[in-house]
């Protein structure tokens, strides 16, 4: 595990350290619902759980980051945890890449929460998909300390995540990935592993192959896919000779 890193949930309250520093977030996921800018209440799904935001927030304090980038913010978990550990540190900034962020399913409710916890000015959305966004931020020079891949879940959008992520990710920076055992998203983390310079870091979260069918959890086991959010940091600035190829 990092040092200084750990999943730190209260046994007594079932509360993390995140949800007792940010109220917002410990009221929606107390509730499991949210609020749309209209008003509209809506049940809370597609976010990362509890202890897996936990840890996102302990990593972005640990690491310091100055730039975040985000893909997938839908009602706006991760965001907020990345975003409390920003405003505790005093400095940082986060964009997130959503398609659907207010013209779409989540009716402008992320960005509502983020400006209800009050860390709007820190915040910037793209509302576009990732193969739009994402060249178009390498184009303007933008660098990243640390990402959180949360978006479209099938492989060549989630390597096309990866891949613009990696062009922009300083040296020492961090990517992580959320549902890490889905086998298109696994398949990007074996792409990282085997046509990068990346390595795996342990930020607490306990290993976990449990499935809903006892067959898939078999072959999560076989495959060391595990499902809880994996991270990774940038060794170098490294990409593979014109001819290279590796199985992944
Ligand atoms: C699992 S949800 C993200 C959950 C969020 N990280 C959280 O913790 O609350 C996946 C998100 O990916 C977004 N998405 C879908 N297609 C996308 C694309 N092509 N580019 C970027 N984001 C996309 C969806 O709108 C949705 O908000």
């Amino acid at each position: 595990m990092e040092e200084g890193l750990r999943v730190n949930t209260n046994l007594t309250s079932g509360q993390t350290d995140l949800e007792a520093r940010n109220s917002t977030l410990k009221e929606i996921i107390a509730t499991g619902q949210v609020t749309s800018p209209n008003g509209q209440v809506l049940s809370l799904h597609s976010h990362v759980s509890a202890i897996e935001a936990n840890a996102l927030y302990e990593l972005v304090k640990k690491r310091q980051p100055r730039t975040v980038l985000e893909v997938g913010m839908a009602f706006g978990v991760s965001s907020l945890a990345i975003l409390t550990a920003l405003d505790e540190l005093g400095a940082g900034s986060l964009t997130s890449v959503d398609p659907n962020q207010i013209e779409g399913e989540w009716k402008g409710t992320g960005l509502a929460n983020v400006r209800r916890a009050g860390f709007a000015s820190r915040h910037t959305l793209i509302e576009q998909s990732n193969f739009l966004a994402l060249p178009r931020l390498f184009e303007s020079g933008m660098k990243i300390d640390l990402a959180y891949i949360d978006g479209w879940h099938t492989f060549e959008y989630a390597l096309l995540d990866f891949f613009f992520i990696d062009k922009m990710l300083a040296e020492h920076g961090v990517v992580g990935f959320n549902d890490a055992g889905w086998p298109s998203v696994h398949k990007v983390i074996k792409f990282l592993l085997r046509h990068r310079k990346y390595v795996e870091i342990d930020v607490g979260l306990p290993t976990v192959y449990r499935a809903r069918h006892f067959h898939t959890a078999i072959a999560r086991r076989i495959l060391n896919a595990p499902t809880q959010d994996r991270y990774f940091e940038k060794l170098a600035q490294w990409e593979p000779p014109f001819n290279y190829f590796a199985n992944f």
